[in-house]
């Protein structure tokens, strides 16, 4: 990545669509936040996890690599994540603001976003932190609900549905996800801290990165990031370091960046 890159990347977010990265360990609370912001800023809400269950629901090619990893709590390879990825970006909705969930969460994955975005000239507004310790997620993923149908979360104990086990939006019967066990959530656990946790310090180095304390209410945490999205979006993001993430890059989003 080069200093261009960075610049490019940090650099005042002269149009007016919103693009976000909401990232944190499993269970954050990324997806409850997403749904919020995704309507509030009518943005592009661009979950990796939705994607990839979508494609193992429809039993893709994609789908049938993905299924094994995803239930034992594995990265699904970066190579698959950034073929799938390089499509989702070109959608026609991506122009008018994206919030990125779930992605990136290897220095593979991040280094090709960087790569895309500086192409594209799209700087980024903020890299929200979801901040979380690991029993405290334990806890909430082995109690979580989510409807199959619109994708919205329950918990519960703390953000029950009206009806026991139905969706308050549509009804649906709600499903208690395969990796939501504790085992495999120590697993994504691990796999969190050894490759997304480099990704958010890169995010810190240059001077993206927002933390938000995720074990508030969920209103509360809201309120946090309302605040952090209105402040990036008034703020000029400085340079604050060249820093490179990786010597090399493997795979690319799209066309290669200009030197
Ligand atoms: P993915 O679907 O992205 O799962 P995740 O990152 O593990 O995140 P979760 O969806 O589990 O949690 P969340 O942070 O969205 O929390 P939520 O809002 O639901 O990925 C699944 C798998 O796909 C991966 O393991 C991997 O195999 C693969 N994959 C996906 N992306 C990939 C990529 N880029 N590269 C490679 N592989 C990839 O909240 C959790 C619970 O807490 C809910 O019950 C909710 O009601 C409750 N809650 C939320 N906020 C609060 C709060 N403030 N207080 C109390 N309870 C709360």
């Amino acid at each position: 990545m080069s200093v261009l890159d960075l610049r490019r990347l940090t650099g005042v977010a002269r149009q007016q669509a919103l693009r976000l990265i909401l990232i944190g360990p499993p269970g954050a609370g990324k997806g409850t936040q997403a749904a919020v912001l995704k309507d509030r800023y009518a943005l592009a809400h661009i979950s990796t996890g939705d994607m990839l269950r979508e494609e193992v629901r429809r039993q893709s090619p994609l789908g049938l690599q993905a299924k094994t990893l995803m239930a034992a709590g594995r990265l699904v390879p970066d190579a698959l994540i950034l073929d799938m990825m390089a499509q989702r970006l070109q959608q026609p909705d991506v122009s008018r603001g994206f919030l990125l969930d779930g992605f990136p969460r290897s220095r593979a994955q991040a280094e090709a976003l960087v790569s895309r975005l500086a192409a594209h000239n799209q700087p980024l507004h903020s890299v929200v932190q979801l901040d979380l310790q690991d029993e405290e997620i334990v806890r909430r993923l082995c109690l979580r609900r989510s409807c199959p149908a619109c994708g919205r979360v329950y918990h519960l104990q703390s953000n029950a549905p009206i009806a026991a086990g139905y969706c308050d939006a549509d009804g649906s019967a709600l499903v208690h996800r395969e990796d939501d066990n504790e085992a495999t959530i120590r697993t994504r656990l691990a796999v969190f801290h050894e490759q997304t946790e480099p990704v958010i310090e890169f995010f810190r180095s240059v001077g993206l990165l927002q933390r938000v304390d995720a074990s508030l209410p969920i209103e509360h945490v809201e309120h946090l990031i309302e605040r952090l999205v209105q402040g990036a979006l008034t703020k000029t993001s400085p340079l604050r370091t060249s820093r490179r993430l990786t010597a090399g890059k493997t795979r690319s989003l799209g066309r290669a960046v200009p030197r």
